[in-house]
C-alpha cells in the first residue's frame, strides 16, 4: 500500500507566504486560539530597530592542544542560559534560550587550521518553556527538560566533538569540543542538538555563528569588517505579549506539528530592523535559522546582486541573479551594490515579507573592495564517475493509521535502528535521495562538504509500488548560485536529488537528516558511521 499523500495545500500556502494558515496539517484550518493568540507583525512599526551584530566571541584563555602536547590552542567558554531579549522597540522582552546573553549567539570565529577548545556551559532552566512531545524519541517524560548538546553544523570535526543528539548535558554540567577547522574558509553555526527536543530549543534561540577565514578568502580583497554582514533570519511565532509561540497539535497526549512557520521575520534576533550603509559594496553573509520556512531572498526594487559562497564556501565565480531561494539551515554570501541607491532605501524581502531595510547614505568612503571574476581557482566539479558507490535512500512520509499522525522517515528506517551507511573515509560516494513526499527536504550530512550533482523526476508511485525508479524527465544540473560546496541541499517533491560526497576527514559516528527541525526530532534523522580503509562497509 502507498502511503496517503498529504495535500499539497500547505506547499501552496507557504509558497503564498501565508504562514498562520498553514499552522496545522489536520485539520487544516488552524485552531482559533493561535489566531487569538498570535501577534500580528504588520501592526507593527516598522524599522525602528538598528541591525543589531552579533558580538564577537573572546577566549577566555589558551589550553593544551588535545593531539599536540606543547602546543597550546585559544579556549573559549559559551554559558547556555535563558535571557529575556529585546526583539522590537514596541514588544517587552521576549523569553529566549541562548548562548552567551542574545539570539544569535556570539559569533565565533577562526582561521583555517586554527584549532580551538569550546566548552559549552549548560545553565540552563529545569523545565522548558516551550511544548515537549514526550512520544518522541528521546523525549520521554523521565528526560530533562533542559537538556543541551551543541552541534557545528558544517565543521569538520572529530566524532566525540560533533554533537551526538543522545550525548546531552543539564545543568552544572559542560560540554567541551576540540574543533580543529581544518577546512576551506566558510560561514557555519553552532546550534542545539539534543534528540527529541531540537526543534524547540532552536526555536527558543540557541544558535549562532561561526565563521572560518582563510588566506585564498583574504585575498580577493571582498568588502570586508564593517562592510561584512553577518544575518541570521528565521522566522518566528509571536503572542500578543511578544513571547515566542510554538504550536501545538489538537493532541495533547502528541503536541508535535510537521513544520512550523511564522509570520515574524528575526534579523539577528530583531524584527522588522533597519541598517545604514555607505553607496558601495557590502559582504551579506545570509544564513537560514528558520525551523521550516524556505526562504526567496530579493531586493525590493528587484536589483541583481552577486552570489559568491554556499554553505562550504566561495562558488568557481560569481553568480548573479535576482533571486535567492534558501532552505532551512542553508547559508549563502551575496554581495549587494548600494552604489545605484545612494540616497534612498531599499528593502530585504521574501516573498511578501519584508525583512531588513537598509538606509542608504548619499555618499561614503572610496570603496576599494572587488568581486573578482574568479573565487576559488582549485574549485573542480565532482563526476559521476568519482564515486565508488552509489547508495539509493528514500525520504519518507508515513501516515500512523492508529494514531493519525505524520512520520517522516529516511530510507524507511527509523532513528533507533542499526547504522545502514558505512562509508569508507577518503572514498566518494554517490547518494540518491529519492523523495517520495510532497515537501523539499533540506538534507544535511555532518563532518562532509559535497556538491549536488543533479535532480531528476520520477513517478513516485511506482517506486513506492515496484520499488523502480521511472524517470518522467530529464536530470536538471543544480543551479549556478547552488554548484558550490555544500553540506545541506534541497531534496526536491518526487525527484531523485543526486549528491556526491567524498569522504574526508574522521572516522566515526556521525548523522544525518533533515533540517527541517520539526521533521528531524520525528524520525526523520539517522546515524552514519566513516569507516577505516578495511572494514566492512
Ligand atoms: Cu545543523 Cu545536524 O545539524
Ligand atoms: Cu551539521
Ligand atoms: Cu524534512
Amino acid at each position: 500500500m502507498p502511503p496517503p499523500f498529504r495535500s499539497s495545500r500547505r506547499a501552496f500556502l507557504r509558497n503564498a507566504g501565508f504562514a498562520l494558515a498553514s499552522l496545522q496539517l489536520k485539520p487544516p484550518a488552524p485552531p482559533e486560539e493561535h489566531q487569538q493568540t498570535a501577534l500580528d507583525p504588520s501592526t507593527l512599526a516598522p524599522f525602528v530597530d538598528p541591525l543589531p551584530l552579533p558580538t564577537v566571541a573572546a577566549p577566555a584563555g589558551r589550553r593544551p592542544h588535545p593531539q599536540n602536547s606543547g602546543k597550546t590552542i585559544p579556549w573559549y567558554r559559551v554559558a547556555i542560559r535563558e535571557r529575556m531579549v529585546k526583539i522590537h522597540r514596541d514588544l517587552p522582552p521576549t523569553r529566549m534560550w541562548c548562548f552567551g546573553d542574545s539570539f544569535p549567539g556570539p559569533t565565533i570565529e577562526t582561521r583555517s587550521g586554527q584549532a580551538m577548545i569550546v566548552d559549552w556551559e549548560n545553565q540552563l532552566p529545569t523545565h522548558h518553556f516551550l511544548p515537549i512531545d514526550h512520544t518522541l524519541d528521546g523525549a520521554g517524560s523521565g528526560v530533562p527538560e533542559g537538556r543541551s548538546v551543541v552541534h557545528l553544523h558544517g565543521g569538520r570535526t572529530p566524532a566525540d566533538s560533533d554533537g551526538y543528539p543522545e550525548d546531552w548535558i543539564v545543568a552544572g554540567q559542560k560540554q567541551t569540543c576540540f574543533y580543529p577547522s581544518g577546512q576551506d574558509a566558510a560561514l557555519l553555526f553552532y546550534h542545539d542538538h539534543s534528540m527529541g527536543i531540537n526543534r524547540l530549543n532552536i526555536y527558543a534561540g540557541m544558535q549562532g555563528l561561526f565563521i572560518v577565514r582563510d588566506a585564498r578568502e583574504d585575498d580577493l580583497k571582498l568588502p570586508s569588517g564593517q562592510y561584512e554582514l553577518p544575518l541570521v533570519i528565521a522566522d518566528r511565532l509571536l503572542t500578543l505579549d511578544g513571547q515566542l509561540l510554538y504550536p501545538v497539535s489538537p493532541d495533547p497526549e502528541r503536541p508535535w506539528v510537521p513544520e512550523v512557520f511564522g509570520d515574524a521575520i528575526l534579523t539577528n534576533g530583531k524584527l522588522l530592523p533597519y541598517h545604514e550603509v555607505e553607496p558601495r559594496k557590502y559582504r551579506l553573509r545570509l544564513m537560514n535559522g528558520s525551523n521550516a520556512r524556505f526562504f526567496r531572498f530579493e531586493l525590493s526594487n528587484r536589483a541583481p546582486f552577486q552570489v559568491i559562497a554556499n554553505d562550504q564556501g566561495l562558488l568557481a565565480a560569481p553568480v548573479s541573479t535576482r533571486r535567492l531561494p534558501m532552505a532551512p539551515a542553508e547559508r549563502a554570501d551575496i554581495v549587494l551594490d548600494f552604489t545605484p541607491f545612494a540616497g534612498s532605501n531599499v528593502q530585504l524581502v521574501s516573498d511578501s515579507f519584508p525583512i531588513l531595510q537598509f538606509r542608504v547614505a548619499k555618499s561614503g568612503m572610496p570603496d576599494a573592495s572587488q568581486v573578482p571574476a574568479v573565487l576559488d581557482r582549485s574549485f573542480t566539479r565532482l563526476r559521476e564517475s568519482d564515486a565508488v558507490r552509489t547508495r539509493r535512500l528514500t525520504l519518507d512520509e508515513r501516515l500512523d493509521k492508529v494514531q493519525q499522525s505524520m512520520g517522516m522517515l529516511l530510507n524507511d528506517t527509523p532513528w533507533s535502528a542499526p547504522i545502514t551507511e558505512k562509508p569508507v573515509i577518503d572514498t566518494t560516494e554517490m547518494w540518491e535521495l529519492v523523495n517520495l513526499t510532497e515537501d523539499a527536504h533540506p538534507i544535511h550530512l555532518h563532518l562532509v562538504r559535497f556538491q549536488i550533482l543533479d535532480r531528476r523526476p520520477i513517478e513516485p508511485f511506482d517506486y513506492m509500488k515496484w520499488g523502480r525508479l521511472r524517470y518522467v524527465g530529464p536530470a536538471q544540473t543544480p543551479e549556478p548560485l547552488e554548484s558550490g560546496w555544500k553540506d545541506t541541499a534541497r531534496a526536491d517533491p518526487g525527484m531523485v536529488t543526486r549528491i556526491i560526497v567524498p569522504f574526508q576527514g574522521y572516522t566515526g559516528r556521525y548523522v544525518w537528516h533533515c533540517h527541517i527541525l520539526e521533521h528531524e526530532d520525528n524520525e526523520m534523522m539517522r546515524p552514519y558511521e566513516v569507516v577505516a580503509v578495511g572494514s566492512r562497509a
